[in-house]
């Protein structure tokens, strides 16, 4: 619907002080010189009001006519002192209603729903005709998004995009530093939003009144990953992660900026349960056919790098053998995995890996790793080679040698590659058209494309990208479904080195912060949690149980089994909930949590009927009630339990666990006693 006078619909109230007239509805009054335009969500509770008055466009957001996000400058700037920023009217309005529904290739749910007001305002200097943009801003019942939409003015560097997003309250706010040398890998923080100074998305806040609020943005494409930037108290800017040149964005002809998104709940919960916005503002698949992307659990020769048992180099411990990775797939085969990983199988890890990954060949195996025979053997015992590319940053190399590194596995019948990306920030190291070496950050626009090149290369061969180092996930897996999963956070791998180890409270976290994006290969299921001896600061701060909810909870369609073959092996009952335990839904329901404090999640499996729902809790123990209300009525089911024995806690008693099984329906509860950084996994089964 274009609006050329004042009809307005019920989601959209509107005045236009270059038009004139007078104002249908009650609540905006225009005046002479004003300018706002305002929109709701289907369900009226969030508005989002523009005003551009005097001249300079600002936004705020409120939940039930109470503020959320106070008022906010909007606006581009460009080198070359051209901007768009002030001195601009509203110039015509368009508004749309969409109510639909699609489905997924796989994911956390099948069907997702699509309900959201539109509306379009374009804005224009009335005194230069080549200063005008658009304003698109999505109302969903889950949050508020809008993006910038520019014609074209030829090629155009974007120096700084000046969003805000003010939080006027001091709220608590959970976060990890943007910017800093460990891309997306640091320990949340836990603090008051004015002591936040920059920060990644999903940034996540909680008001005094409860309602939570997260800051992310959707359809990151061609463009700079979005940095929070605390410059005056409550202001939080978007910072663009910039280009090897200090640039923010290389702009030829029309463009658009991503989605800047801003979910709002009255739960903690909510904001898990509302994440569908960020897979709706991406466009549809344009891959085609996925059917090539398998879910699951998969094994690896991995977690045994990270602990020091083997090398990914060559030599005596070298992990990437024939044999090896034949015992890794009798592991993977008996237990019903999909897939083996298999790290360190080609040549270039020896020396100095982390800083030499121009020496990474993608195609030339060492000479104890035979890829034909270990594909053969895999293929056999009905399970598949998961390829590995790190690229230790040097973009180019990668490129240079990507498709025929693909080419092989495909030949070999590889549909999954992890790739990865160790370098500090702001090394990522590419050849410019000259041939001189440019170094990057990992958000930046560069890598943003490059990683869009990958997806692309990849699907030609039929293979889904897991990538460690990414780029954070803004929903973009629904328009490149290849894009499986990815690491974005601390990841297990901390427990084995990393200083300190992640906290109990970490994923109590994870899932209202990192997980909001889109899913993480976390890779869980460390049973021996003291790797490096019971007095070692480095180790898996959680119980035996916990390990098991974290398949549940942190949603990947490929979940590793991260431990050694041998440790599970003294574990075989508590092994039984991974080897049943599924990683494609059909829904996925968060039910009750805090951040950082504790989280419950049920997801009813795809494939078959069944339910399993995962609980965890940080370093304090929690008797939880759970409602079963959300398994299908009229049926019974029996409930397989893990969960914490009365005497468990991280450190003292990691492994005491009672595993138990019992029958309920859709009208019980079920009491779930939780350790210290305790959990409980669950499958629900039909009685026959
Ligand atoms: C870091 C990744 O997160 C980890 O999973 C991998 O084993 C190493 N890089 C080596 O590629
Ligand atoms: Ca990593």
């Amino acid at each position: 619907m274009r609006l050329t006078n004042l009809g307005l619909g019920a989601v959209l109230a509107l005045s236009l002080g270059a038009c004139g007239g007078s104002n249908a509805q009650s609540d905006l009054s225009w005046n002479s010189g004003d300018a706002t335009a305002s929109v709701s969500s289907p369900d009226g509770r969030l508005q989002f009001t523009l005003d551009v008055e005097p001249r300079t466009p600002v936004y705020s957001v409120t939940l039930d006519d109470a503020e959320v996000i106070g008022t906010s400058r909007l606006g581009l700037r460009f080198a070359a002192g051209q901007d768009l920023t002030d001195d601009f009217q509203i110039v015509s309005v368009e508004t749309n209603t969409v109510d639909t529904s699609w489905e997924q290739p796989w994911g956390e749910r099948r069907i997702v729903v699509d309900q959201h007001e539109e509306l379009l305002v374009s804005l224009a200097d009335p005194e230069n005709d080549t200063r005008r943009y658009d304003l698109r801003v999505r109302m969903f019942d889950d949050g508020v998004a809008f993006r910038y939409e520019v014609p074209d003015t030829g090629a155009r560097k974007v120096v700084d995009e000046i969003t805000e997003f003010t939080i006027e309250e001091d709220a608590t706010s959970w976060w990890t530093p943007a910017g800093e040398f460990n891309r997306y890998e640091y320990i949340y923080r836990t603090t008051p939003v004015r002591t936040m100074e920059r920060a990644h998305t999903p940034y996540t806040a909680r008001y005094e009144n409860g309602t939570h609020v997260a800051i992310h943005e959707a359809a990151l494409r061609n463009y700079g990953g979005m940095w929070l930037d605390q410059r005056r108290a409550g202001k939080l800017e978007a910072e663009i992660a910039p280009r090897h040149d200090g640039v923010k964005v290389l702009v030829d002809g029309a463009f658009v900026t991503p989605w800047r998104v801003i979910q709002i709940g009255d739960t903690a919960s909510d904001l898990i349960n509302g994440t569908d916005i960020y897979l709706n503002l991406n466009e549809p698949n344009a891959l085609g056919d996925m059917s090539y992307v398998e879910t699951g659990v998969y094994a690896g020769i991995w977690w045994g790098m990270h602990i020091g048992k083997y090398t990914w180099g060559s030599g005596e411990k070298h992990g990437a053998t024939t044999e090896n990775a034949k015992k890794y797939i009798d592991f993977a085969a008996e237990n019903g995995m999909i897939g083996v990983l298999i790290e360190g199988w080609n040549i270039g890890w020896d020396g100095d890996w982390f800083h030499n990954g121009d020496l990474f060949s993608f195609t030339e195996t060492y000479p104890d790793f035979d890829i034909a025979e270990v594909a053969r053997y895999a293929q056999e015992k009905g399970v598949r080679l998961i390829g590995h590319h790190e690229t230790s940053g040097s973009i180019t190399n990668y490129e240079d040698q990507m498709e025929a590194g693909f080419d092989l596995y495909q030949e070999h019948g590889v549909t999954t590659v992890k790739s990865g990306y160790v370098a500090d920030a702001s090394d990522l190291k590419f050849r410019d058209e000259n041939g001189n070496a440019r170094y990057t950050w990992h958000d930046a626009q560069e890598s943003v494309e490059h990683h869009e090149r990958v997806l692309r290369a990849a699907h030609e061969r039929g293979i889904a990208i897991n990538a460690h180092e990414p780029v954070k996930d803004t929903g973009l897996r629904r328009t490149f479904p290849n894009a499986i999963t990815r690491e974005g956070a601390r990841g297990m791998e901390f427990n084995a080195w990393g200083t300190p180890p992640n906290p109990a409270e970490h994923t109590a976290i994870l899932p209202f912060t990192r997980m909001l994006s889109g899913p993480m290969d976390f890779t869980p299921g460390i049973f021996d949690l003291t790797p490096n001896g019971p007095d070692n600061e480095n180790r898996v701060n959680t119980t035996l149980a916990k390990q098991l909810s974290l398949y549940v909870v942190l949603y990947s369609p490929i979940q590793m089994a991260a431990d050694l073959p041998e440790n599970y092996a003294k574990y075989p009952e508590a092994l039984q909930f991974i080897r049943d335990v599924v990683a494609d839904w059909e829904e996925s329901i968060a039910l009750q949590g805090e951040v950082g404090d504790y989280t419950v999640i049920a997801r009813k499996a795809r494939a078959k009927d069944e339910w399993f729902l995962g609980a965890l809790t940080d370093e304090d123990p929690r008797d939880l009630t759970v409602s079963l209300d959300f398994l299908d009525e009229g049926v019974t089911y029996t409930a397989e339990v893990y969960r914490d024995g009365p005497d468990a806690h991280y450190i003292d008693n990691p492994y005491d666990i009672v595993i138990e099984q019992i029958e309920v329906t859709s009208a019980d509860s079920m009491d779930l006693p939780l350790g210290a950084s305790g959990g409980a996994a669950v499958r629900f089964v039909p009685v026959e």
